[in-house]
This record gives structure tokens, sequence and C-alpha cells, in this order.
């Protein structure tokens, strides 16, 4: 088993570097402006967590961090996220965090962060919801943060500011949908506000459009019923409710609800905009990718519902209150061969897959590197 598996993703990181350095001396991005949540943030959370927000901070501890960077980053993984092998694949530095006050946005400025939905705090908190963490960062906090930074991020540019900024927005939606589940709130009950989340993303895409964003890529959700806190929090007796990778049916159909309303606002977008380029990007089918054919991807197919970080053992080694970051809860041995990280996230070695997928193709439409072209 293990040298065809060793010889594939050989080839295939042979593959990404022959990507990225070909691509960095003819990229036109000079710089990332990114949004979004828990896949995107590079350390948002927990500087805002300083002194603001209550209780503990598993994502400042070990092994948060553990690959790469050997330190807990505010990475919502072990390492990188998809951010991150885009910005090593334009030749760009990692997209730094707005709240670091002393960060240098020349290159990019990351607003992600962690927990974030697309819905306002307000609002989803009048709908009576639990928001986790309860703080105003959804994606219209992030638009004024934007709004707030243009001035210096355009200052001596010229009108056409962005003419070779790459911006990312999102992913957004799975912690609206998060949030209605930790709320016992049913998927169909979350299914009803479907269309005004995939709304909400849509207009963001139009306010960036009209400061002058040119090419943006807009991820799509993951499956959630793939995700060991979904597959704890809604567990089934009944055999019908999964399909036979283990996925919860119900939450899968919400993601693709959304997944496809927004594919339909993103036509609408291409025709209004259309000398902007907006490139469609994929969690959903590669995660699905991941499970069927985990060997493929250098991942053990014993243990893709497995939280790699978490407690409980199997079926989905999930604990609500044991999780990732906490005294005493451990990673796994390997966490390259685990798709699962934390229980709602992904490993680096699943991400990096994905940013594969987006960089050069099948996950994104067109592939960013056909866009990066000058
Ligand atoms: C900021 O970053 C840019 C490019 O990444 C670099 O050229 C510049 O020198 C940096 N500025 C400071 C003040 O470090
Ligand atoms: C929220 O809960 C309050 C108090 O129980 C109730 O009056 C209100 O109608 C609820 N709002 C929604 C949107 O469910
Ligand atoms: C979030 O923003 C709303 C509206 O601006 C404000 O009323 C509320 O106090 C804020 N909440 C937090 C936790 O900052
Ligand atoms: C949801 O249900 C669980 C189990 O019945 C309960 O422990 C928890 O307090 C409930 N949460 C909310 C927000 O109602
Ligand atoms: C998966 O588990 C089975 C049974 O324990 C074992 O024989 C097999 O080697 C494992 N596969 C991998 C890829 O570790």
């Amino acid at each position: 088993m293990r040298p065809p598996h060793a010889a594939l993703l050989l080839l295939f990181i042979l593959a990404y570097f022959r990507g990225a350095y070909s691509s960095v001396s003819q990229s036109r991005f000079t710089s990332i402006i990114s949004f979004g949540d828990s896949f995107a943030d590079t350390g948002n959370l927990v500087m805002w967590a300083d002194p603001v927000l209550p209780g503990p901070q598993p994502l400042k501890n070990l092994p948060y961090g553990e690959t790469f960077f050997g330190r807990p980053t505010g990475r919502a993984t072990d390492g990188r996220p998809v951010l991150d092998f885009i910005a090593e694949a334009l030749g760009l530095p990692f997209v730094p965090p707005y709240l670091d006050k002393g960060g240098n946005f020349s290159a990019g400025v990351n607003f992600a962060v962690v927990g974030a939905p697309a819905l306002t705090l307000t609002y989803l908190q009048g709908q009576n919801l639990t928001v986790n963490p309860p703080i105003n960062s959804s994606l219209h906090d992030q638009l004024l943060w934007f709004q707030k930074l243009k001035p210096s991020l355009c200052k001596g540019q010229g009108t056409d500011c962005f003419r070779s900024s790459l911006f990312v927005m999102g992913e957004f939606g799975a912690n609206d949908y998060r949030s209605f589940l930790v709320s016992n709130r049913t998927v169909e009950q979350a299914t009803a506000y479907v269309p005004q989340i995939v709304d909400t993303i849509s207009q963001g895409l139009e306010v960036l459009i009209r400061h002058g964003a040119k090419y943006i890529v807009v991820p799509d959700i993951f499956p959630l019923g793939c995700v060991p806190t979904v597959l704890t929090k809604l567990a089934s007796p009944n055999k019908v409710d999964y399909y036979r990778n283990g996925c919860l049916k119900s939450a899968n159909r919400l993601g693709r609800y959304h997944n496809s309303l927004l594919r339909q606002r993103i036509k609408l977008l291409r025709h209004k905009y259309p000398h902007a380029k907006i490139i469609a990007a994929e969690y959903y089918r590669p995660v699905l990718a991941f499970l069927d054919m985990p060997g493929h991807f250098g991942l053990n197919s014993n243990t893709t519902l497995l939280t790699c970080c978490g407690a409980g053992g199997p079926p989905y080694n999930y604990d609500f209150n044991s999780e990732c970051g906490w005294l005493g809860v451990m990673a796994c041995a390997d966490p390259s061969q685990a798709l699962q990280w934390d229980g709602f996230h992904l490993t680096e070695s699943a991400y990096r897959a994905v940013a594969d997928g987006w960089l050069h193709g099948p996950y994104a439409d067109p592939p960013i590197m056909h866009v990066a072209r000058p």
C-alpha cells in the first residue's frame, strides 16, 4: 500500500511546485485581499481575543499549528489553510491578519475571522440563535473594515487600485448553519435561511466590485454532513439517513442547496459585471473525492471520518466537552494522513489538495493560475 501512496504524493508535490515555480515570475497578482471565516483566518480571532473574548482560546494552543509552523498561529488547522497555498503559488507572502496593527498590508490583507457568519450577529441573535463567538465579525463587518482600510491600501495607486489584486470572498455560510445546529434547530429550519445567506454573499460581492475588485474567488461550502461535529450532533440510528461514505444526507442536501444558489448568483453577477472575473471555487466536491479515494490523496482510508485532534474514539473521535486545543486533547500520530483536523476543519494535507484544485483545476472555474497569467 505505502509505496504507491508515496509515489502519488510525490508526483502531486512535484506538480504543485512546478506550478508554483513557473507562475511566480508571470503572475498578474501583487496582492491578495481575503474575507471569510476559520477556513481562511490567519490570526484575526486570536488577536481579537486579547482581551475581549471570555473563556479559553483553544486556537492559541498546540497542537494547532504543529505542522509547518511548529506553533499556534491562529489558523484553525494543523498547518496551512488553502489561502496560504494560494499565496505561495502566486509568490506572495502569507496574507497578514487585519488586526495585526503592525502588519504590512502592501501585498495583501486578511479580514477573515474564525466563526464569522454571513449574516450579522444582531440579526442571528434576533432569531434566538446562539452565535459562537458572539462578536461582530460577519461579512458585513469585514466589508466595513475593508472600506476603512481602502484609502491606505490605495495610497499612490491611481484610480484602478485593485487591478492586480486577487480577492477571495469566503467561504461564508458554514457558520450560519452551524449556529442553527448548536441552537438545536433542525436542518429544515436552517434550509429556510439559505436564500438570505446567499443573497448576503452576493451583495458583498457587488460591494467589492463597486470598490474596484476585478478578480474574485468565491468558494462554496464543504459537505456539512461529512464533518465530525455535525455527524456527532445529528447522529441518527437510521442507516437510511447516511450515504455509503458515512455522510449525513440531510446536512449535505443543505450544503448542495446553498452551493447551487451561490452558483446561480455567480452567473448573474458575471452577466451584470462582465469586466469582473469571478472564479467559482469548490470545497464540496474535493471533500467528497477525499472520502471516495483517500489513498489517491495520501490519506488513510480508515480515518476519514475520525477527528485527528479530538477525543472519544470511533466513530468520529469527537466530544463537545474535549475539543482540540484543550488540555490533554492530543492529535493523531500522523496528521498528514488524516482528513479531519478538529471536528469542523480539515488538515493541512487536505487543504493542500483543495488548493491544488483551485490553482490548476478541476476545483475552480476558471482555475486561478489561468487567470493569473498576465
Ligand atoms: C512591505 O512588504 C513589501 C512587499 O511584500 C515590501 O516591499 C516592503 O518593503 C514592506 N514594507 C515594510 C515597511 O516592511
Ligand atoms: C425569540 O424568543 C423570544 C422569547 O422567547 C420570542 O418572543 C421571539 O418571538 C423569538 N423570536 C424568533 C424570531 O423566534
Ligand atoms: C455588534 O454591533 C451591533 C450593531 O452595531 C451593536 O449594537 C452590538 O452591541 C455589537 N455587539 C458586540 C458584541 O460587539
Ligand atoms: C440543545 O440540546 C442539548 C441536548 O438536549 C442541550 O444539552 C443543550 O443545552 C441545548 N442547547 C440549546 C442552545 O438549547
Ligand atoms: C485499515 O484497517 C485495516 C483493519 O484494521 C487494516 O488491515 C488496514 O491496513 C488499514 N489500512 C490503512 C491504510 O491503514
